[in-house]
């Protein structure tokens, strides 16, 4: 997956940028509070419909503007192949409209399952230390992409537990609670046979990877937490033996709606905590597997995208991270402060450098040109 060109309108400080990136690493450099991230938040934007940082009426949009719009034209790939494809989001916090393709999109899931994008920043470690939900999130990210099945499986279950989580918050009989219960179990029984068997996938993948990218980490291994004891009852038993206990809390405490996933590495054998940076690296292993997994399945790897590399990893890990990349073929970008601990990456032939000022994205010329010399190019 290669993207030809991206349009971004009122994302945070960025009123309006047009950048047309290289078909391998692309380096965003700038200042603090430049608008580098804001550059990727709008790439996530696309791929999942929310960035990063949270939700589209958590500050997204620029202040005094409407909307934030993004626009993508994108080659599907492996090697930039494929005919073009484009994609446009706009979107005000509490309503959106899309188009993909010339055609209007009816739900937003249409418009973020046409291009993938995968991403790291400084707030990824959460996916390793922080609770179920981002863990989830990702699990179910990475299977809608893979599993057409998935989707409608994950909808049913989800109208489902909705409706048992309203009968058993008006105290309704158990009657009434039966049919919903089938319709979980069906449906969750279906999702949880995805996720066990993607996780599985997943876990080899993290294999292969984690010695190249971090040997210090030792073995990883990563299990699967099905939301339930699937090991000793069936969906259907379980849910049915917890319904006293959801009565008195009024939601329902056991199924995939709590689903999770561990992984567990050498250097922390017991499940002792990790340091922050080797949570990271875990958490970035994890993203890049998922990556390789897309990879292997689609025939073309999703764009990369790894917010402030320099600061989050040491140059070891860098140089391993992009090395691994460069190797995969994959579109990548890259931001830092500095173009200091990108130097190497940067001399990297089909690198393409731009330098990001006041909100304002431009390319630097390959001819060395440093920032702080004549300017950036700016927006028309
Ligand atoms: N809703 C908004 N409207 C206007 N400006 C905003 C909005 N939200 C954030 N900003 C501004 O956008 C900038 C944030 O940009 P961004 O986080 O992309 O910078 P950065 O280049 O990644 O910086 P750093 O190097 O610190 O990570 C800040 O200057 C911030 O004040
Ligand atoms: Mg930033």
């Amino acid at each position: 997956m290669r993207i030809t060109r991206l349009t971004i309108r009122n994302l945070r400080r960025l009123a309006q940028v047009e950048l047309q990136p290289g078909p391998g690493l692309n380096l965003l450099v700038g200042e603090n509070g430049a608008g580098k991230t804001s550059v990727l938040e709008a790439l996530h934007l696309m791929a999942y419909g929310r960035s990063f940082r949270g939700r589209v009426r958590d500050g997204l949009v620029r202040s005094g503007a409407e909307a934030v719009e993004v626009f993508v034209e994108w080659r599907p790939g492996g090697h930039g192949d494929g005919a073009t494809r484009r994609a446009g989001l706009r979107h005000a916090g509490d309503r959106w409209t899309g188009r993909l393709d010339g055609a209007d999109v009816a739900q937003l899931g249409d418009l973020c399952a046409a291009l993938a994008v995968v991403s790291f920043e400084p707030g990824s470690h959460a996916l390793v230390e922080g609770g179920g939900e981002p863990r989830r999130r990702f699990m179910d990210w990475g299977l809608f992409h893979v599993e057409h099945e998935f989707l409608p499986a994950w909808r049913r279950y989800a109208r489902a537990l909705r409706q048992r989580n309203a009968l058993l918050k008006a105290q309704r009989p158990d009657a009434e609670l039966e049919g919903w219960e089938l319709e979980m179990a069906a449906a969750g029984d279906e999702m949880t046979r995805s996720r066990g068997a993607y996780l599985a996938r997943l876990d080899r993948q993290l294999a292969e990877l984690v010695p190249s990218l971090s040997p210090g980490l030792g073995a990883a291994e990563l299990a699967f937490q099905p939301g339930w004891r699937r090991q000793e009852v069936s969906l259907a038993d379980a849910l049915l033996l917890s319904r006293g206990r959801d009565r008195q809390v009024g939601h329902t405490t056991v199924g995939p709606h709590r689903a999770d996933w561990r992984v567990r590495v050498g250097a922390a054998p017991e499940g002792e905590p990790l340091s922050r940076g080797q949570a990271k690296l875990v958490a970035l292993a994890c993203l890049l597997a998922q990556a390789a997994d897309l990879g292997e399945r689609h025939g073309a790897w999703p764009v990369v995208a790894l917010d402030d590399l320099a600061s989050e990893l040491d140059a070891a890990h860098r140089g391993r991270v992009l090395a691994l990349l460069e190797r995969t073929g994959a579109q990548v970008f890259v931001t830092g402060t500095d173009w200091a601990p990108l130097e190497r990456p940067r001399r990297r032939a089909d690198a393409v450098m731009f330098h990001v000022e006041h909100g304002r994205v431009g390319p630097l010329p390959a001819t060395g040109r440093e920032p702080g010399g004549p300017g950036p190019v700016g927006p028309e």
